[in-house]
């Protein structure tokens, strides 16, 4: 083993919060090391997430799109689908944003090493490539390792039909059937893809509600969207057995109540959440704490219970989104650097990509029942937006609370085309403490979609031009 390179700063991790960490600390004069299992820079998000996902979501949306435009006069003719162009065409889009990244990296002289890395010490670890193996010593380390799909006890192993989020963007095949255990992000935004594409898609959700984490009345839209887009949609259920039949499907037993029902399937993607990658770290060559949920601890300066080294992204903690990493990225670097940097952000937006996009921000209805906090609501219905109902977006809605005494937003939640763009209104109001007010006399371009956010605060004023709002 050769030892031959010290990093002033070493990231383990190339994805959105370990790149973004390597070029921040790059650009305050530190001498960066950046490793990464994979041969390109970007991580899950760019190869194997975020990216491809919306690439894909994209063609879907406007073949939706294309088909809804009969009942306004145009009709096409069925699509037809050639699954290795649309393969290249994501791929494409992959490899320009790796090169990106890669001229980035070059430019900032950040060293790229690909290879695995594994703490012998505080100041040092193994990264093996290949057969090859080089220790890097360093005075400090952020990790941005990131997470891995979490499998379901039980799940036959390393049966090509049973798939994670990365092996279905690998968009082998359109099988003809497909159940999606899980109903959160990656279950909806992936089963839209392969159902628009052609499959018909069963979907199976442990809890009595897909998306669980947001308010139902602002999923109600997508949920009746995928209803006729899905064969089937089985809240309050769960999979109890999966076996392979000789004729290659796969035969899975789920279990509702005291029900129990098989079906078979040619695929099945399994997105029930994702586990920090803690294990592959050797961790245990370091006193770095982990908590139950295998999380590295971490302060509101990213710094662990070691404090030369840091951990941001999915490693640290929940939410698992790459915004969050980045931003934890460059706090871990500045901080790194000796400047005055904290992770102390109001709110973390949580977007669902699909058609309709789903995002909320902040305090949502349900978190602030359980935790009994005083809130106002006021909401806009798109059906009142010209825009809305040009674009054939009448389903969607805007809503945001507010704090009863001093007006200012606690949380928003938006359905419809380009809520996750207008999320962002939401997250600035929070963030600089906008009231009411602040946002109603905002003037707002006429006819958007992101002026139904203006016209929320108006609903909350109490006075709108679009609704008519009888005097309490
Ligand atoms: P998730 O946590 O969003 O959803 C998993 C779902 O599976 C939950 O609704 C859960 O109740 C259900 N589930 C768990 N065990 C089950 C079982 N045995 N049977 C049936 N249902 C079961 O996790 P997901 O969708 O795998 O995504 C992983 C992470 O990736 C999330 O943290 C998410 O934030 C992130 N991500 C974010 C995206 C975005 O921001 N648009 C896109 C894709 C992923």
């Amino acid at each position: 083993m050769s030892k031959n390179k010290h990093a002033e700063l070493l990231v383990i991790g190339a994805g959105p919060g370990g790149y973004a960490a390597a070029f921040r600390a790059a650009d305050l004069g530190k001498k960066v090391v950046l490793v990464d299992r994979d041969k390109v820079m970007g991580g899950v998000c760019l190869n194997r997430g975020c990216i491809p996902s919306k690439a894909l979501l994209h063609i879907t949306k406007v073949m939706d799109e294309a088909d809804s435009l009969s009942k306004m006069g145009v009709t096409y003719g069925k699509p037809k689908i050639d699954i290795d162009a649309i393969r290249t065409h994501k791929d494409k889009i992959v490899s320009q944003l790796n090169n990106g990244i890669a001229s980035m990296a070059k430019a900032r002289k950040v060293e790229f090493v690909q290879g695995s890395a594994a703490f012998e010490s505080e100041s040092s670890v193994e990264v093996k490539t290949g057969n090859e193996a080089q220790s890097i010593s360093f005075d400090q380390c952020i990790i941005a390792a990131g997470s891995s799909s979490a499998m379901l006890p039980g799940v036959p192993k390393d049966n090509k039909n049973i798939l994670t989020s990365k092996t279905a963007l690998d968009l082998e095949n359109i099988p003809k059937t497909m159940l999606i255990i899980g109903g959160g992000v990656i279950g909806v935004e992936l089963g839209q893809v392969y159902a628009t594409l052609g499959s018909k898609v069963s979907l199976v959700e442990f809890l009595p509600n897909i998306i669980p984490g947001a308010d139902q009345d602002i999923v109600k839209p997508l949920e009746r969207k995928l209803k006729k887009q899905f064969d089937s949609i089985m809240l309050g259920s769960k999979v109890v057995e999966i076996s392979e039949k000789k004729n290659g499907l796969l035969s899975v037993k789920i279990e509702k109540g005291s029900n129990t029902d098989v079906f078979d399937y040619e695929k099945i993607l399994v997105a029930v959440g994702r586990k920090p990658n803690t294990s592959y770290l050797n961790l245990k060559a370091t006193s770095i704490a982990v908590n139950k949920q295998g999380f590295i601890d971490v302060d509101n300066y990213q710094r662990t219970s070691v404090s030369n080294i840091f951990a941001i992204g999915d490693i640290s903690d929940n939410p698992m989104l790459a915004h969050k990493a980045t931003h934890q990225g460059k706090v871990a670097a500045e901080v790194a650097c000796g400047e005055p940097s904290i992770f102390d952000p109001k709110a973390i937006p949580s977007v669902v990509y699909t058609d309709p996009e789903v995002a909320w921000c902040g305090l949502t209805e349900t978190q602030a029942k359980e935790d009994n906090t005083p809130y106002s609501k006021a909401e806009f219905p798109w059906a009142a937006s010209g825009r809305a109902i040009a674009v054939g977006a009448n389903q969607g809605k805007t809503k945001i609370l507010f704090d009863d005494e001093s007006k200012t937003v606690l949380g928003v939640g938006i359905v419809g085309p380009s809520a996750g763009d207008i999320i962002s209104e939401g997250m600035l109001a929070i963030e600089m403490g906008s009231d009411a007010e602040d946002i109603s006399l905002t003037v707002h371009p006429h006819p958007t979609l992101g002026e139904t956010f203006a016209l929320t605060a108006e609903v909350f004023d109490g006075t709108i031009t679009d609704l008519y709002i009888p005097k309490k």
